[in-house]
């Protein structure tokens, strides 16, 4: 029997064992838009195209995406947030747009259920308008990847599921 697995009827998975982690992706608000939106900032790849290449990142790292979650409303994506504690998911990748900067909404939900986050963002918000540089979400998220265009969600997620490992394993060693 493996180390760290539960004998008797009704085994159980073991920690490390347990059944294949699951991410939620949420994006907010003009997110549909990429590809025709403000091209020079957001760069010309499509939604559909980025949650396929997040959709392999997510196989490459042995992870399953539940969901590629959009909304252009606030209280639409403050009700998926809540969905999300509520159905076990262990992650979210989470690109808030513009409510990022604006919603204390979503912030609470963040922290009401909990579900550990990462803030990506396809800009660098910190060299762009002044009322992009205050988040409502990064003190509570798990870490906030900026600027690296799509790239972001990709590293987001990398970043995002090795530290859910290491909190699984319960180790501050890399993974
Ligand atoms: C964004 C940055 C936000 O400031 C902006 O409102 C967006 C997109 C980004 O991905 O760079 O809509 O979150």
């Amino acid at each position: 029997m493996p180390a760290g697995t539960a004998g008797g009827s009704g085994v159980r998975a073991s920690f490390a064992e347990k059944e294949v982690m699951k991410i939620l992706v949420v994006n907010g608000p003009n997110l549909n838009l990429l590809g025709t939106r403000e091209i020079g900032i957001y760069g010309s790849e499509t939604l559909g195209s980025l949650n396929e290449r997040v959709r392999s990142k997510a196989a490459e790292l042995g992870v399953e995406v539940v969901e590629f979650y959009q909304s252009n409303s606030e209280g639409e994506l403050v009700s998926r947030i809540q969905k999300a504690g509520a159905e076990g998911v262990d992650g979210v990748v989470l690109n808030a747009a513009a409510y990022t900067h604006t919603s204390v909404a979503l912030r609470d939900a963040l922290a009401a259920v909990s579900v550990p986050f990462v803030e990506v963002h396809l800009s660098n918000v910190y060299g762009r308008e002044p009322f992009r540089r205050h988040s409502y979400l990064s003190d509570v998220a798990v870490g906030v990847v900026a600027g690296f265009g799509g790239d972001s969600y990709l590293l987001g997620l990398e970043g995002l599921v090795k530290w859910l490992r290491r909190k699984r394993q319960n180790t501050d060693k890399p993974v």
